[in-house]
């Protein structure tokens, strides 16, 4: 068995003049949960529709385990839960009857299908809504038909497209904990424009723009500065209530190995005093001590600032377009 259930190599995509996907590598190995993520038209749908063996790729190669997906489309889609962006769901038909439609158009096995349908029902919570018509129901609710609908086969692989769109938030967390579950036995990679959701489900975002990937990271790192930079904010106060000088404060703090900037910021109230500190790698929160203590000064706050993933997201992800 490879180790690696995606591998995707120098994948590309052109739509006449327009390139999609350019160059794009990656390997996901068996059982993580990849968050992949990208502004509108990064090429994020693309990516998963060739991966899936529905779309060509104009150059590159993409494997799902050791199946090539261009040359057997038919082997892949078997390891391959698909749930595409705008899932395509028979209106008409009663959810149970969906479901035994699409067992059958998955060839799984005549005996097998009552069993394999019942527990993709259990599993994605649709035992009250069997009976009932696919357009009676909520987006959430066809999200999980959907789900299920990709989980019958068996597939090893999950490749979810923006599986929480049009969701409310309470959908969202449902979708999101089903998703959790499946990935405790399941590799998956899904897609999303909402971080949160990578930052809670994922153990690996893979970050595209414009056809090509930007980052490559888990969501701790990514928040954190991937060179383990970061920021601490302190508020200061003179030891014997004296008034500050924030001039000479920004001076000694400057001056303190690893810091790369420091600005002034708002205390908590007359005679304190707020400041952002930016570091490199290290840690500065020890000799922050000492040079409180140096310049008679007392500490009343001292916390972390963590770069948000959207933070991350934006820089990584700024076009510059002309406005
Ligand atoms: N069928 C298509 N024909 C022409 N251009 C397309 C087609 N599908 C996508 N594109 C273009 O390819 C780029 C990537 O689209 P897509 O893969 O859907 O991005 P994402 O899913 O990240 O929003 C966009 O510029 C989009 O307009
Ligand atoms: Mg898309």
């Amino acid at each position: 068995m490879p180790s690696s259930m995606i591998r995707i190599e120098g994948l590309t995509k052109h739509y006449g003049p327009t390139q999609a996907v350019k160059g794009l590598s990656f390997e996901v190995p068996r059982g993580q949960v990849v968050g992949f993520l990208g502004p509108n038209g990064a090429g994020k749908s693309t990516t998963m529709r060739i991966l899936a063996g529905s779309l060509n790729p104009t150059g590159g190669k993409a494997f799902v385990g050791d199946v090539n997906v261009v040359e057997d489309p038919v082997g892949a889609r078997k390891l391959i839960g698909y749930l595409p962006e705008s899932n395509p769901l028979y209106d008409e038909m009663m959810v149970v009857d969906y479901l035994r439609f699409v067992a059958d158009v998955r060839s799984v096995p005549k005996d097998l299908r009552a069993p394999r349908i019942k527990s993709a029902v259990e599993r994605c919570g649709l035992t009250g809504v069997v009976s009932k018509d696919i357009n009676q129901l909520s987006r959430g609710y066809r999200q999980r038909v959907g789900l299920a609908a990709a989980i019958l086969h068996e597939p090893d692989l999950l490749i979810l497209d923006e599986p929480t769109a049009g969701l409310d938030p309470n959908q969202i967390v449902e979708i999101r904990n089903l998703i959790k579950d499946l990935g405790k036995e399941k590799t998956v990679i899904l897609s999303t424009h909402i971080l949160s959701e990578v930052q809670s489900t994922c153990s690996r975002v893979l970050i595209i723009n414009e056809g090509r990937l930007v980052a490559d990271d888990t969501p701790e790192r990514l928040t954190a500065g991937a060179d383990g930079s970061g920021e601490v904010f302190v508020v200061l106060g003179h030891r014997h209530g004296q008034p500050l000088d924030a001039a000479t404060i920004r001076a000694s703090l400057s001056a303190m190995a690893g810091v790369t900037a420091v600005e002034v910021a708002e205390g908590e109230g007359a005679g304190t005093l707020g400041f952002r500190i930016r570091h490199g790698a290290d840690d500065v929160r020890r000799t922050l001590f000492e040079t409180v203590v140096k310049n008679d000064l007392v500490l009343l706050e001292v916390r972390r600032t963590h770069v948000s993933l959207e933070d991350t997201f934006r820089k990584l992800t700024d076009n510059k377009r002309a406005a």
